[in-house]
Order: structure tokens, then C-alpha cells, then sequence
């Protein structure tokens, strides 16, 4: 298992940073819904550090689901825009205040699939959350409600974002040395 530290080009998001965004995020959310109920929705598997750490600054009453697409960069999505669920919701949402909650918006596809999937459920309202945005990927508009930093079109990692499914744990969001860092290397 190849040590980061051996690729790691640049740490572009420490932690700090990003705690003290997430904390004026939830406030915002906190203050936008005051006096109603949140129901947060994770498309996984990406967004779990930052859901987990934004829930935990939300002030008003708030409950979570989960849900998940076919993974990134398939060909079906490549060729058509559109993203497959994997895992649906268990809970229904109509009339409730829905947040979407992301780990980072790309091209636009998969925000732009699963919003127009549960707009037919009848949330009372549908707002999206990512962590972070990049700009420049993307390929379809889509509507970005909180958003914690715009960042440009590097290889990032950490926080989240996985490197063949490794390194989601690390707190903060890095860059990637691509002559460095050496998939193959990797045990199942
Ligand atoms: C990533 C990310 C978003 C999506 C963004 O997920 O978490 O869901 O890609 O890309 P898009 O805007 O181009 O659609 P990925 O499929 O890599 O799965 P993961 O969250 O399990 O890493």
C-alpha cells in the first residue's frame, strides 16, 4: 500500500479550513430552515465525512438517508449524461425539506439524475449541498444552493474522495503527483 505522503503534491484544503467552512455552512443551513425540519440525503459513498461532520453543527431538527449511483466515469454515463441508483432511499420524503449533500459536482450528472429523480417524489423543497465544486468540469447546469469551495480541475483527494477507493479517511483535500502515485501497486 503506497504511503501518501509518496504522492501527495499539495494539501489545497487543510483541515482546519475545511471545519470552519462546514461550521459556517450548518449555520447558514441552521438559519435558512429555523423553525422547521431538515432531511439530509448522502449519495455515498463520497459525501459521508462531510455530511457527518456537517450534521453535527445543524441547530434545527434533522434527519438523514442515504443513497447511491453507479460509480464515476462509466461508460453509460459518459455517453448519455445519465447515472444508475444502486441503493434508494428508505425513507419517503414527500412534503419534507430535503438537502442533497455531496462530496464534489463534476461534470453535473449525477446532481442533475438524482434531483430530477426525487423532484417526482414531492419533496416539499430540494436544495443541493456540496463540498466542493469544479467549475470547469462541468457539462450540464445544475442548481448548487451551499457550495464550500470552488476549486479548479486538479486531481484531488481525501476528505472523501478516494483514490481507487483508498485514502477517504484523510482529513484534508490534496492534490495528486500522477507520475508518482501507482495504482497497480495497490492489494485488493
Ligand atoms: C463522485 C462524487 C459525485 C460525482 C460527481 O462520485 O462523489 O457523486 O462523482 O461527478 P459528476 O458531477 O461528474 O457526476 P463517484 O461516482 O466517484 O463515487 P464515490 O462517491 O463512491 O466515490
Amino acid at each position: 500500500m503506497q504511503d501518501y505522503h509518496e504522492f501527495l503534491d499539495k494539501i489545497i484544503i487543510t483541515e482546519a479550513d475545511l471545519q470552519e467552512r462546514i461550521k459556517e455552512i450548518a449555520a447558514q443551513i441552521s438559519s435558512d430552515y429555523a423553525g422547521q425540519r431538515l432531511h439530509l440525503i448522502c449519495i455515498l459513498r463520497g459525501g459521508i465525512l462531510f455530511l457527518s461532520d456537517l450534521v453535527r453543527f445543524i441547530t434545527v431538527p434533522v434527519t438523514l438517508d442515504f443513497m447511491a449511483v453507479s460509480s464515476y466515469g462509466s461508460a453509460k454515463r459518459q455517453t448519455t449524461g445519465q447515472v444508475r441508483i444502486t441503493l434508494d432511499l428508505k425513507d419517503d420524503i414527500s412534503d419534507r425539506n430535503v438537502i442533497l449533500v455531496e462530496d464534489i459536482v463534476d461534470s453535473g450528472y449525477t446532481i442533475k439524475s438524482v434531483l430530477e429523480l426525487l423532484e417526482t417524489r414531492h419533496p416539499r423543497s430540494l436544495a443541493v449541498c456540496t463540498l466542493l465544486d469544479k467549475p470547469e468540469r462541468r457539462e450540464i447546469e445544475v442548481p448548487i444552493h451551499y457550495c464550500g469551495f470552488k476549486i479548479p480541475n486538479e486531481f484531488v483527494f481525501g476528505y472523501g474522495l478516494d483514490l481507487d477507493e483508498y485514502y477517504r479517511n484523510l482529513p484534508f483535500i490534496a492534490t495528486v503527483n500522477t507520475e508518482i502515485y501507482q495504482p497497480e501497486a495497490r492489494p485488493k
